[in-house]
């Protein structure tokens, strides 16, 4: 059975991620990806939660306090400040980012890809040895097409003897359909 876009990504994240690490979500929106990783980290994790959203901080803290996660930190700000967040030595065990714009919402705030790769960049340096950076691709709405071309162009220049990228898409699908990129850090 192929999985769904979302559900592929879950995947990966659920094989690499283990109980007590510091996980990143870096664009929380309405919270479903840091709840996913919330609960696969356990009481002994820890979750940082990036939106520069105010409406996704709300739904995000909502969702948490509905399902009494206490292991996650919201945090109202770029993703491209991570770092401003966690200590310099802080492995990090995984990251997942959701990109586009918060669905039902505002449709002018969307991720941006000077950002992203600021932020993926960052987390690579931190990323524990055969962890995952998990991109779900969302390229169909005005600025998607440019993000979607930057994180290519950054992702295939990567060294592929420190760093494994995939890209896993529907070949079959119409109207700009979602696709997932994961890096490895070997
Ligand atoms: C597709 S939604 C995320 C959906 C979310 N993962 C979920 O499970 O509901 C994308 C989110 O990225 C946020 N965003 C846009 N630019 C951002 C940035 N520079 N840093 C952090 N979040 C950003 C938007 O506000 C929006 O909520």
């Amino acid at each position: 059975m192929l999985s769904g876009i979302l559900h592929y990504a879950h995947e990966l994240l659920e094989g690499s991620i283990n109980k007590g690490e510091t996980v990143i979500d870096a664009t929380c929106g309405n919270g479903n990806d840091t709840l996913f990783l919330s609960k696969i980290i356990g009481d002994s994790g820890h979750v940082l939660a990036f939106d520069i959203q105010n409406q996704a901080i709300i739904n995000t803290k909502q969702l948490l306090d509905d399902h009494k996660c206490t292991n996650v930190t919201v945090i109202q700000d770029s993703h491209a400040n991570i770092f401003n967040h966690v200590s310099a030595n802080q492995e990090i065990g995984g990251a997942i980012f959701n990109l586009g714009y918060l669905p039902n919402s505002d449709k002018s705030v969307i991720t941006k890809g000077e950002s992203t790769l600021s932020a993926i960049h960052s987390i690579l340096r931190h990323l524990k040895k055969n962890g995952l950076i998990v991109i779900v691709v969302y390229h169909g709405h005005q600025g998607g097409k440019q993000e979607k071309e930057s994180l290519l162009e950054y992702l295939t220049s990567l060294n592929q003897k420190e760093f494994s990228v995939l890209k896993h898409e529907f070949i079959n699908q119409k109207n700009n359909p979602p696709f997932v990129l994961a890096i490895q850090k070997r």
